[in-house]
């Protein structure tokens, strides 16, 4: 079967805004598969980190980029033998994953892995270029926006809830310089295209951004009855 039939959901917005778990939750109500591109990129990071690379250093990035040793495995992401699942969560590695997608040639080294998940019954796709470059065929096209404020509070309590100390002037100012990196940067920049629909989080809750994502969706499916597994 032709892999541009099989449903894709694109979801995208700036860093906090919650497509993470809107992205899991919807992937979990239509049975599809989910990709969280963000981890990608946060893999190269720590690994780059580890192994002490320069992460202005392209060439060798991309290169970390295409041989990533990686599985994903429920929640788990296994690098070789190690779980990584905790550790690329980190701030740290949200801030170098931020630098190293920058680079063009680290982009591209992504890009067939991420299309690899695309596979049936249909596929949840969260990041920032996910209906712009990876899935520009997307069957839905969502961006979450949200004041940078009501992002930092989410941040600020999902870090304290973890038991990590935080303070919430850093996080802000963190959100802010991650937004003005991903969306000033010449590849792949987040910005919202005209073909995609938003939804402004700042007022809801995550079951109500989920509920309008899925309504959507089945709008689509309504008016293109030829779209697979709608
Ligand atoms: O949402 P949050 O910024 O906390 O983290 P993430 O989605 O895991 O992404 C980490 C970083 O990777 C982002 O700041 C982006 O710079 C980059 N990224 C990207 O450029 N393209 C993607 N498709 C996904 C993430």
């Amino acid at each position: 079967m032709d892999i541009n039939h099989i449903s894709v959901i694109a979801i995208d917005g700036p860093s906090a805004s919650g497509k993470g778990t809107v992205a899991h939750r919807v992937s979990g109500s239509l049975g599809f598969h989910y990709l969280d591109s963000g981890k990608l990129y946060r893999l190269v990071a720590l690994v780059a980190t580890r192994a002490g690379v320069d992460l202005a250093d392209e060439e060798v990035l991309a290169d970390i980029a295409e041989h990533l040793n990686v599985i994903f495995k429920d929640k788990e992401i296994r690098l070789g033998n190690e779980d990584v699942s905790d550790i690329i969560r980190t701030e740290t590695c949200g801030n170098g994953a931020s630098r190293i997608a920058a680079y063009l040639q680290v982009r591209k080294a992504l890009l067939s892995r991420q299309r690899a998940f695309r596979r049936n019954p249909g596929l949840v796709a969260d990041g920032r270029d996910m209906g712009s470059v990876v899935f520009p065929d997307a069957t839905l096209k969502i961006f979450l926006i949200a004041s940078s404020e009501t992002r930092a509070q989410r941040r600020y309590k999902q870090l304290m809830e973890k038991g990590v100390d935080v303070n919430i002037t850093t996080i802000l100012q963190d959100i802010r310089e991650r937004d003005a990196r991903d969306s000033g940067r010449s590849v792949s920049p987040l910005k919202q295209g005209s073909d995609t629909s938003s939804i402004d989080t700042t007022l809801l809750n995550i079951t109500e951004v989920v509920n309008e994502v899925l309504r959507q969706y089945t709008e689509i499916c309504a008016k293109n009855s030829d779209i697979n597994e709608c």
